[in-house]
């Protein structure tokens, strides 16, 4: 396939570089990243090890011809962008992967394009940017692709990342996993990145009871919004994720200590602003939204 990664940071780079093992992949991303892949291939390290020789561009603009697909793995806050560059340049036919965590990724991408030509991809891959033509792939994860409607490209893009070494599997309920999933970023990620600590200091008692708080208020817009997800069920994954991450630093921790922004307003924001369509409370919710937005204003 030719495959085309829009946005390579961390996680399209190192999932530009597997696929490229059988596939014809471009990625678009910054100047000094783009430059150093021209000039040295791109370099993975950790759980992946290579060189990887990549055609990278700067804008879509310049790519030549049409991919069978684009993966897009801009932060949550850029995908709006991101899709109108994509459908400026490849039409509305054109097939689009978002491989990003946040709920609001799915609503930005249906302005501009068709439900039959969306595909989600949830991962638990981890990999950090190291520096301009070099990622850290950091840990191991599965990825779970689904879209809305029937589609071949589905099962095609599943096949295509198990045969370069990914986990991936499909799933039958997209939506209600991108909902679990960001309901357990919902849980840990501003917690932890406001108070500075590692995942596993969450398991204090006194912060495990806003966890719950903060998982009581998810579960309650999710079951609003149709979805099957009971409270007992989540806390109990969001647990186990604290569990397993223990030493881990999140997402959001991280973004704030390279003084970045975070991805604050698709991951409890859009649970704050899905309650107030439904008219639920999400007290908790909201003041970590408002805490995050204070820290991110001081970077
Ligand atoms: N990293 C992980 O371990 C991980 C795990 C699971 C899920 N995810 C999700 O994957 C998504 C991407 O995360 P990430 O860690 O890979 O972020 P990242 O390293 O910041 O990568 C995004 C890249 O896209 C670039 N970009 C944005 N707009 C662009 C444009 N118009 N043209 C070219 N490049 C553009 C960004 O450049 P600038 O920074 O200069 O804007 C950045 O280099 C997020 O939704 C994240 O939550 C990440």
């Amino acid at each position: 396939m030719r495959i085309l990664v829009f946005g390579a940071g961390a996680m399209g780079s190192l999932f530009g570089s597997r696929l490229s093992i059988r596939n014809h992949v471009t990625l678009v991303g910054r100047r000094e990243h783009v430059r150093a892949i021209r000039e040295k291939g791109l370099v993975v390290r950790g759980e992946t090890k290579g060189v990887f020789y990549i055609d990278a561009i700067e804008n879509v603009e310049e790519y030549e011809g049409y991919p069978d697909l684009i993966l897009i793995a801009v932060k949550s806050y850029d995908t709006e962008d991101a899709v109108r560059e994509i459908v400026r340049r490849f039409g509305k036919e054109i097939y689009v992967v978002s491989l990003q965590n946040g709920l609001d990724n799915l609503d930005k991408m249906k302005k501009h394009l068709g439900e039959d030509r969306i595909i989600l991809a949830l991962t638990t891959e981890a990999c950090t940017f190291s520096r301009p033509g070099e990622v850290l792939h950091t840990g191991r994860g599965k990825t779970i692709l689904g879209s809305l409607t029937e589609m071949d490209m589905v099962e095609k893009l599943g096949e295509e990342l198990n045969l370069v070494g990914f986990e991936a599997e499909i799933s039958k309920d997209i939506i209600r996993d991108m909902w679990r999933k960001a309901m357990i970023n919902a849980c840990i990620n501003p917690l932890t990145a406001l108070l500075e600590v590692e995942n596993g200091r969450l398991k204090n008692p006194v912060l495990f009871e806003i966890v719950r708080r903060v998982c009581r208020e998810c579960v309650e817009v999710a079951v609003a919004k149709g979805l099957d997800i009971e409270y007992d069920d989540m806390l109990k994954e969001v647990e186990e994720v604290i569990d397993a991450t223990s030493r881990n630093l999140s997402s959001m921790l991280q973004s704030l200590m390279r003084g970045r922004k975070t991805e604050i307003d698709s991951i409890n924001g859009y649970i704050c602003k899905v309650g107030g369509e439904y008219g639920i409370r999400t007290e908790v919710n909201d003041l970590l939204v408002k805490l995050i937005r204070m820290k991110e204003a001081r970077r």
